[in-house]
């Protein structure tokens, strides 16, 4: 067993080109796009050839795409692309030259086709099943939310130990008992779970996930999950993007009203 490699968004510095090795301590928040240069490294590459830092960008991209398509835009220039998804043009015509997509001169990509290159790349022309265990608050939320479905996600699963949430309507399945997760993994060819059970739950729960055969972990509990190479594990944690956002705003507060408030003050 091994530790898994857990990756946490942090931050970049907005408008600036990709360099790697640069880490600035002291950084203004920056986009979600912007921040998946740090949690994906910027050298790492996928076996498919696109870097890993691409491919966590790829989802902003697809994002701003879906924006735009619902705003009838046809055709979009790499710079407001670029601008939708909080990068610079460079960097996205660079991602996306990944794909084999370098959009017309003068005219741009064309949406629609873009849409598919990306969500081919990711692999999201087809609908892949999640598991979700723990149908708490958290899970429930997770389970409602219908807009998975058109982002290549389907909730074919919803696993609480509690007998009283079994049997449950939740989104658009029934909960099931936790005690079936084997089987149910099994039968919907489920290649991604879940975890929204509480931290000292969360390990068994992942220990059975991947010994039911999924390979992908999203995880909201706050422990750091450890898994066997070949398993990936995405860790969500609010409460760190929030203290990131309360480290900013103490720091624009301290410069507006002139007060020193720790080393980020003195610096700027
Ligand atoms: P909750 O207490 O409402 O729900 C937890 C559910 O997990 C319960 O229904 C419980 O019966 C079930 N459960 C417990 N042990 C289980 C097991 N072994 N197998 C299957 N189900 C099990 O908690 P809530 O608010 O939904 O939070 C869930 C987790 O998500 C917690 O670890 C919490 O800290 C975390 N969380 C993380 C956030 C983030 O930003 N990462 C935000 C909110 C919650």
């Amino acid at each position: 067993m091994s530790s898994a490699a857990e990756l946490s968004s942090s931050a970049d510095i907005p408008g600036h080109p990709a360099v790697p090795g640069d880490t600035a301590e002291v950084r203004s928040v920056a986009s979600p796009a912007e921040q998946a240069d740090e949690s994906a490294g910027q050298s790492a590459e996928r076996p498919t050839g696109i870097p890993e830092a691409t491919v966590a960008r790829l989802p902003v991209y697809l994002r701003a795409l879906y924006t735009l398509g619902e705003r009838g835009v046809g055709t979009v220039a790499s710079e407001e692309l670029a601008a939708a998804a909080g990068v610079n043009s460079a960097k996205l015509r660079k991602d996306l030259s990944y794909l084999g997509s370098y959009g017309i001169r003068g005219v741009g990509y064309d949406v629609d086709y873009l849409v598919y290159q990306v969500s081919r790349a990711l692999g999201l022309t087809q609908n892949w099943p999640v598991v979700i265990v723990g149908a708490g608050n958290l899970g429930r939320a997770l389970a409602n939310y219908g807009g998975f479905l058109t982002r290549g996600f389907r909730i074919a699963a919803v696993l609480d130990s509690d007998h009283a949430m079994v049997g449950r309507e939740v989104g658009s399945v029934i909960v099931g008992h936790v005690s079936d997760l084997e089987a149910i993994v099994a039968s919907h060819a489920i290649a991604i779970g879940v975890i929204a059970v509480p931290a000292g739950a969360a390990q068994a729960v992942c220990d059975r996930l991947v010994g039911a055969g999924v390979t992908s972990i999203l995880n909201f509990a706050p422990l750091v999950l450890t898994v066997p190479e070949g398993v990936d594990v995405r860790k969500v944690d609010l409460s760190i993007e929030l203290q990131i956002l309360a480290f900013h705003a103490q720091r624009r507060s301290a410069e507006r009203f002139g007060q020193v408030a720790g080393p980020a003050a003195a610096e700027a």
